[in-house]
């Protein structure tokens, strides 16, 4: 049941490794002949949706990451152009917003208080509002025009892992529908898109036995003071977000950027024995962006620091360059972060676990955040 840990030793644990079918039941009965059908959309009609001029997406945390992996994946397959907003920061601005820009909110909860009153100003301003929640009946979704549930399963972890990839696949999903009824994607482009999404929580079980890897890593890290995250395109948000679970669940002072910053500031923070973890971009489907993160691990690992690699498996070129290298599947690169997060999640729960701190309840955090 949602309210035991069925044997493993912490919530997160246990929602960690239900990542497969989280993204499994997120896309059950929602590819059909390989094709993407979202009933819940149904009463907006094809032209309407095909009439988006802009999306913007509203989200707080780790839902707004998810937000940030979706933007590449709408940009590039259904050519509408998507900004990615936390709900608090577009609430009180007084944002534009026009009849034909679709407002798409990403909760796990459907409660966050900042989301909420995003989706109310957006309403009364007079955009769509599409919800992505995992918790049927939330406020969130009742406020919205229509919602598509993740079903990730109840999430009780207070930091979100599971709802974090059912988010992902739910957003990819309506890029898919959006591509389609767009005409920005030939039918062929689609069924191959939608195969790669198929194809992702068995990798996701793939990449989850990297666990002992991973926990013998942290094992050794527990002394660490700032751990820093490098990532590029879709594995920029990535790095956000594991650095984001190491401050949540470790306590440790981490930041991510893109790896195409580096020489804008972040190379300054390096010194002999940093950590830096690196999301490398796969050489077959990201070739002209993986020698350049490539070249970024050369120069931060000529200044000492400590190199931990995140790359596809067969990447010879970031091996001679790399303290420690956690492979992943091969995948399509929009398809990467569902793969490459889950080191980071499994990093930060085991840092913390060998730290002895209460990986299901960090100090200071709540799992729903319901005031502003
Ligand atoms: C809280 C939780 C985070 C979560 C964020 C957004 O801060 O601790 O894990 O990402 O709220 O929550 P939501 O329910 O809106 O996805």
């Amino acid at each position: 049941s949602a309210s035991d840990k069925g044997g493993w030793s912490s919530f997160m644990a246990k929602e960690v490794s239900e990542q497969p079918d989280a993204v499994a039941n997120t896309l059950r009965g929602r590819i059909v002949d390989g094709v993407v059908v979202i009933p819940e959309l149904a009463e907006f009609g094809d032209d309407a949706l095909a009439r988006i001029r802009r999306i913007v997406i509203i989200a707080c945390g780790t839902a707004a990451y998810a937000g940030q992996v979706a933007k590449y994946a709408i940009e590039k397959w259904a050519k509408v152009p998507v900004d990615v907003e936390l709900s608090h920061e577009f609430r009180y601005r007084d944002p534009v917003l026009e009849n034909d820009t679709l407002v798409l909110s990403i909760s796990q909860s459907g409660e966050t208080m900042d989301t909420l009153m995003a989706v109310k100003y957006a309403r009364e301003a007079g955009a769509v509002a599409i919800s992505i929640c995992n918790t049927q009946g939330a406020t969130i979704p009742r406020e919205s025009n229509a919602v598509i549930y993740t079903h990730a399963g109840p999430e009780v972890a207070v930091a979100s892992t599971k709802a974090f990839v059912a988010q992902i696949a739910a957003l990819y999903l309506f890029a898919l529908h959006l591509a389609r009824v767009r005409g920005t994607l030939s039918s062929a482009e689609l069924l191959e898109q939608t195969a790669e999404l198929q194809a992702i929580p068995e990798k996701i079980a793939t990449t989850l036995l990297q666990g002992d890897a991973v926990r013998q890593l942290a094992t050794w890290m527990t002394d660490s003071r700032a751990v820093l995250f490098l990532g590029r395109h879709v594995g920029f948000p990535i790095a956000l977000e594991g650095a984001l679970k190491l401050k949540e669940l470790a306590y440790i002072h981490a930041e991510g950027f893109a790896a195409g910053e580096l020489k804008h500031g972040p190379i300054a923070l390096i010194e002999p024995g940093q950590p830096v973890f690196v999301v490398v971009p796969s050489p077959r489907g990201s070739a002209h962006l993986h020698p350049k993160v490539v070249s970024n691990i050369q120069e931060i690992r000529a200044r000492g620091a400590r190199v931990i690699v995140i790359a596809e498996q067969g990447d010879a070129a970031v091996l001679p360059f790399a303290d420690t290298v956690i492979h992943i599947p091969l995948a399509a690169p929009l398809f990467e972060p569902l793969l490459a997060v889950v080191p980071l999640q499994l990093f930060a729960m085991e840092l913390a676990t060998a730290k002895g701190l209460d990986v299901d309840q960090p100090r200071n955090l709540a799992k729903s955040v319901t005031v502003e």
